[in-house]
This record gives C-alpha cells, sequence and structure tokens, in this order.
C-alpha cells in the first residue's frame, strides 16, 4: 500500500483508538469505584447500594437496585461502543501499521529466518487462539479461584512473550501483548458482560424475578477488564519506550510493570479494607521503579561482555534517535533481508530498481532518509515509512552521523 496513504490511517485510526480507549476506560474506572463505595441501604431489601457525589453543581444520587419485571426503565443506558470502537479502531491500525508491510515490522530477522507472511500469521493466529485459551481457563473450575487463575494467566502471558521475543522484534513483542490482553477485555465485554446482561434483561420482560446470578458472571468478566486496564495501557505506550522494549530484559521489565500495575490498582480499590494501602501503593511504586531502572541499566553478570564501541556524541544522539523512530526494527540485522544493512553503506556503490547507480555517500543517507522513496534500493520493496515530516534537522544529523560510525 502506498506508504502516505498508511500513514494517514495510522493518524486516523490512532486518534479515534484513543479517544474510545479513553471513554472505554473511564466508564469501567467510574463503574468500579461507585461498585466498591456503595454504601448499604439496610431498610430497603430492593437496594443493593446508594451514595451521593458531588459534581457540576448539584449532587448525583446513584442507587443501585434490584427491580421487578414492571419496573424496567424506559431509558436505560448500555455501555458498550466504547469497548467495541476501542478494539475495531485497534485491529484496523494493528493491520495499517504492522500488517500492511507484510509482517515485515513484526519479525526480527536477526531473531528468525521465518517467511514476513508468517509474522502475520502468528500474530492474528495467537490474537484468536489467545481468547479461546483465556476464556477456557475462566470457564473451567479454576474461574473461582481468583489468585490462582491469576497466578496461571499471569504465568501463560510471560511464556507466550517469551516465546515471542524468540521471532517477533521487542516493540512488536510488547504491541502484541497488549493486543491480546486488549482482546480480551473487549471480548469479554462481548461475550460474557453484554450476554449475561441481555440474559438477565430478557429474564425479566419475560417476567421472571430480577435474576443475580447472571450479572455476577458478568461482574467477574468486568473486574478482569479493570486489572487488565493498567498494564495495557502501559503495552498500549510502549512504542514510545524503546528503553523498555528495546532491552535485552524486556520480559522482565515488562513483568515487573505488570505486576506493580495491578498491585497499585487492587490497592486502590481495596482502601475501606486495608488499613495501610497507600503505603503498600508507594513501596510497590518505589520498588517496582527502581527494578526496573536496574533492569534497563544493570549490565549483565554472566555471559560475554558486549564489546563497546566508543561513539562520537552526535553519532550517540544518532543511536537514540535510531531506536526511538523504530529504525532498528527494519535495518538493525547486518544481513537485511527486510530492509538493507546500512553498515558499511558510506562509499559503497548502491544499485537502484530502476537500474541506476550511485557510490553512497551523506547527501545520498540523507536523501535516504527523509524522501526514501525517490531512489529505491534494488532486492528491496519501497516500504521505509515516510519520515521527512518526523525529523528535525538536528536529529538527522545526528542519524547521518550514527550511519557513518556504522563499520562492516
Ligand atoms: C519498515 C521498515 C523500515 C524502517 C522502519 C526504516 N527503513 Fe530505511 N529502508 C527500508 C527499506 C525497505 C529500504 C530499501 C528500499 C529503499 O531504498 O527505499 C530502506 C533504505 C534506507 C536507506 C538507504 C540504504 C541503502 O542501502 O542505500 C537508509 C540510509 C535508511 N533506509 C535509513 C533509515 C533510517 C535512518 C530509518 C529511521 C529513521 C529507517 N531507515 C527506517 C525500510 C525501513
Amino acid at each position: 500500500m502506498d506508504a502516505g496513504l498508511i500513514e494517514f490511517f495510522n493518524i486516523v485510526f490512532r486518534f479515534i483508538h484513543i479517544v474510545a480507549a479513553i471513554m472505554w476506560i473511564g466508564n469501567s474506572l467510574l463503574f468500579t469505584w461507585m461498585e466498591i463505595n456503595l454504601l448499604e441501604d439496610k431498610e430497603n431489601d430492593e437496594s443493593l447500594g446508594y451514595m451521593n457525589m458531588l459534581h457540576g453543581g448539584g449532587i448525583f444520587y446513584l442507587q443501585k437496585r434490584m427491580i421487578k419485571p414492571d419496573e424496567i426503565p424506559h431509558r436505560l443506558h448500555i455501555f458498550k461502543w466504547q469497548s467495541y470502537t476501542t478494539w475495531i479502531s485497534g485491529f484496523i491500525l494493528l493491520v495499517s501499521v504492522f500488517y500492511t508491510r507484510g509482517g515485515t515490522l513484526l519479525l526480527d530477522p536477526s531473531k528468525t529466518d521465518l517467511p514476513a507472511y508468517m509474522g502475520l500469521v502468528i500474530s492474528l493466529g495467537s490474537l484468536i487462539a489467545g481468547w479461546f485459551l483465556y476464556d477456557l481457563l475462566w470457564r473451567s473450575p479454576v474461574g473461582n479461584k481468583a489468585w490462582l487463575g491469576l497466578a496461571i494467566t499471569f504465568g501463560a502471558i510471560l511464556l507466550y512473550a517469551s516465546w515471542l521475543e524468540t521471532v517477533f522484534n521487542g516493540r512488536a513483542v510488547y504491541l502484541q501483548m497488549g493486543a491480546m490482553m486488549g482482546t480480551w477485555m473487549s471480548a469479554n465485554v462481548r461475550f460474557h458482560i453484554m450476554v449475561n446482561q441481555d440474559k438477565m434483561m430478557a429474564a425479566l420482560r419475560d417476567g421472571k424475578p430480577h435474576d443475580l446470578s447472571a450479572g455476577k458472571q458478568a461482574k467477574i468478566r468486568s473486574w478482569h477488564n479493570h486489572y487488565i486496564t493498567f498494564p495495557v495501557i502501559f503495552l498500549m505506550l510502549s512504542a514510545h519506550f524503546p528503553s523498555t522494549y528495546g532491552s535485552e530484559r524486556n520480559i522482565s521489565i515488562a513483568a515487573v510493570v505488570i505486576i506493580g500495575l495491578i498491585i497499585i490498582k487492587h490497592m486502590m480499590n481495596s482502601y475501606r479494607t486495608i488499613p495501610r494501602w497507600k503505603e503498600i501503593i508507594y513501596a510497590t511504586f518505589i520498588a517496582g521503579t527502581t527494578v526496573v531502572y536496574g533492569l534497563m541499566t544493570v549490565p549483565p553478570m554472566f555471559g560475554d561482555p558486549v564489546e563497546v564501541v566508543q561513539l562520537s556524541p552526535e553519532a550517540e544522539a544518532g543511536k537514540q534517535v535510531f531506536s526511538s523512530l523504530g529504525c532498528q526494527a527494519c535495518h538493525l540485522p547486518q544481513t537485511g533481508t527486510i530492509a538493507p544493512s546500512l553498515h558499511g553503506l558510506i562509499g559503497s556503490e548502491r544499485e537502484f530498481v530502476d537500474g541506476s547507480k550511485l557510490i553512497a555517500d551523506e547527501a545520498y543517507v540523507r536523501d535516504s532518509i527523509m524522501n526514501s522513496t525517490a531512489k529505491v534500493v534494488k532486492g528491496f520493496a519501497p516500504a521505509m515509512p515516510p519520515y521527512a515530516t518526523v525529523i528535525q534537522e538536528e536529529q538527522l544529523d545526528q542519524l547521518v552521523a550514527y550511519v557513518k560510525s556504522l563499520g562492516n
């Protein structure tokens, strides 16, 4: 697909995705918060709790209640499109950003020889299989033991991510984990929460009494979604954090972040039952960020010391830019199959698909970055994204210095 069009899709659907996600998560957080903070209403058998909230110059009186078949409210608000819109726009983004390039942004050719289309098969296949496995687990007797279910789910996610790490690049590993959990959340809404609520409402319409058990099932999946929310936000934003996904210990970092965020969310929910909830939040935050910082920066204790090449400050800055703009996803491997290796580029002869040739110099490197489709290297597709509007002049100088510093 045309690179400009892909970029356009990317902008439109990213915006829709973020706005829908904010609306969904906002609802989810608020509803869970209300659920936790309902006050008991002893005088009223039908009441499941009530609360008063000050907002917009008035007091909202909220009551959660059981109803009789003839009391079904005329205007009943249902919350589902926030979730569906988030998933649909997210899926379109996955396709337009990651799948249109034939899986080239998913696989890491320095780790695997799999053909590019296998990236798509793995990504799409595990989104579908992941949902069925997760659903099966929580439908099984394990589903009644929240902590056991959580431990198994968490362990399975880490195993999956560790395996994915052997074929995907770091950025794609994080995104795929986020997409998988995001899919669970939306599928929970569609196949559990809505289904059970519809069942409950249908029974009421048939004149049967309000059955709380169907709603209870829905509530369990709502709680799952609630706890998955923070980790998914981190994973979805991770494209901005190359030092996390790009680290050799990226799976350990993700593990610490996920556990830390779940503990913090749980403490936020438990402020009425766990007296030291605040201290636990602070301690988790400090311990978690310290461990993550350590994982990101402390060199490995075992194994061969990594050869450190001294770069000029400008080239060093260029290396950062190279990493943060995702250049390495395509260009890192020295035997490029997706994109040409940039090692030893300067001074070498380049041949292009139109048959022309030139000796690569600085000006050529600049031109290749800013106007990548003008000259397409022979043997490669014009798959490089447009960067002309993204890269600042100073960054371009740094990138060129970095490319120059790459030996053979
Ligand atoms: C989606 C994969 C992809 C990404 C991301 C990418 N490139 Fe490329 N790049 C390519 C491909 C494919 C080619 C060869 C085709 C062409 O010349 O357009 C290429 C060509 C180049 C060339 C010319 C190489 C030669 O052998 O003559 C340079 C220099 C370059 N890219 C630098 C960069 C920089 C710097 C970044 C990050 C800002 C980047 N690329 C990001 C895919 C990518």
